[in-house]
């Protein structure tokens, strides 16, 4: 028996039961991933244990000799990882980083522009319940209806009409590369800073297959967790004369105690990250991406922008007589995860959507490839066809079954190395 086991055996089993469920279903969500072995074991440490208000070498408490260190190689691997000037590894998720940029750059009640959020944008970037929509003014910009990509005249557009104080740059469901030079031109126009949150797309930037914000945007912001492959968390990178300021908002600003074992989880995935066959990695989710797109327009299926230029691929299901719930749903029964999500110009609300997203980061780990995205593109036209009938969700699981068998996952506690 495990500790964990003898002392509350019902989160034990409820543990289990997800990497049951992580083990046998196809994992299209394209924020997710599954994190290392090592990233976990560093997760899952004594570090857990320390406090640490501050920064290396400027802590509010003893006994931090060991945590510095931990901390001061994470804001290397990170700032070095990127090429920025400074690195904060301290915001708990890729919200609070972002909330650290807006405090940092504005005062309540002043003017941004963010992408549309029915267009792709994240919450923290003008939702009314959150701290963006409430504490700040937005100015949502849009992607253009004939291409379904931004339109980059409008961001100028609006940015010479409203004088934000700063632009953003970045999505959650946006399929094509972000031109963060087009941004940081319009935003040295209106005097604007510019933040970019590449949250979904760090894992490509650093493996050098998106275009980099490096050196246009002024802040920088992700999450760890999704291309990144690391601990659930956030980072904010930003230029030397900005570094200060920032840290200052992320602590004392807006946060206590960093969570120190996260942060050395952080610097086990950003190592990672460094190395070349996390390039090698990224390069297969980007062409199983392209491959399960085609493979789903070949199945007759309508996608956002016609297509991908990165890891994830937005399905609009308008002419299929579904909605993304249902779709979600429908495929859920089968064994495969996806999430609904609106498309631009939905007719229906966000809680139904008319589209599915789907990544291809967390099965380009478990080393499923190009026939496997093949299989995947039938699976789900299969069941978004024929979905009423019990039998082809029966069969559907089987076939799920069968291929997440073919490539495991985890073996006892740890995460297999079965990464081609
Ligand atoms: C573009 C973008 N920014 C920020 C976030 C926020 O991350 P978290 O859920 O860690 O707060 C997300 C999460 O999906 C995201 O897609």
């Amino acid at each position: 028996m495990t500790p964990l086991e003898k002392t509350d055996p019902a989160i034990f089993e409820l543990i289990n039961k997800e990497k049951d469920r992580q083990q046998n279903r196809l994992e299209l969500i394209a924020s997710e991933n599954f994190a290392s072995a090592a990233v976990m074991e560093a997760q899952g440490s004594v570090l857990t244990n320390k406090y640490a208000e501050g920064y290396p070498g400027k802590r509010y408490y003893g006994g931090c000799l060991n945590v510095d260190s931990v901390e001061e190689l994470a804001r290397r691997r990170a700032a070095e990882l990127f090429g920025a000037d400074h690195a904060n590894v301290q915001p708990h998720s890729g919200t609070q980083a972002n909330m650290a940029v807006f405090f940092t750059v504005m005062k309540p009640g002043e003017t941004y522009l963010g992408m549309d959020l029915r267009h792709g944008g994240h919450l923290s970037m003008g939702h009314p319940k959150n701290f963006s929509g409430k504490i700040y003014q937005v100015v949502p910009y849009s992607v253009r209806r004939d291409t379904h990509r931004i339109d980059y005249d409008e961001v100028l557009k609006l940015a010479r009409r409203h004088r934000p104080t700063m632009i953003i740059a970045g999505a959650s469901a946006y399929p094509r590369a972000i031109d963060f030079e087009a941004f940081a031109q319009i935003s040295g126009e209106v005097n604007a800073m510019l933040m970019a949150d590449v949250a979904h797309i760090a894992g490509l930037i650093v493996a050098g297959i998106h275009p980099s914000p490096v050196p246009h945007a002024d802040f920088i912001t992700t999450t760890t967790h999704k291309t990144l492959r690391g601990p659930r968390g956030g980072i904010v990178l930003c230029r030397k004369e900005f570094a200060a300021q920032l840290d200052s908002c992320v602590f004392p600003g807006m946060q206590g105690g960093p969570l120190m074992h996260v942060i050395a989880a952080k610097a086990v995935a950003l190592a990672e990250a460094a190395g070349p066959e996390f390039r090698a990695y990224q390069k297969r989710t980007l062409k199983n991406a392209h491959i399960l797109a085609e493979a789903l327009l070949e199945e007759g299926f309508s996608l956002v922008s016609g297509g991908t230029d990165n890891h994830l691929i937005l399905v609009d299901l308008t002419d299929k007589g579904l909605s993304g719930a249902e779709a979600q749903e429908l495929l859920e029964r089968a064994g495969i995860t996806v999430n609904k999500n609106s498309i631009p110009f939905d007719p229906l609300p966000p809680g139904r959507a008319s589209g599915i997203r789907l990544g291809t980061p967390a099965l380009t780990t478990r080393s499923m490839g190009p026939d496997e995205m093949r299989l995947i593109a039938k699976l789900i036209s299969t069941v978004l066809t024929n979905g009423r009938d019990e039998k082809i969700i029966a069969r559907t699981q089987e076939e799920v079954s069968e291929m997440c068998r073919r490539f495991p996952l985890y073996e006892a506690t740890e995460l297999t190395s079965n990464r081609r």
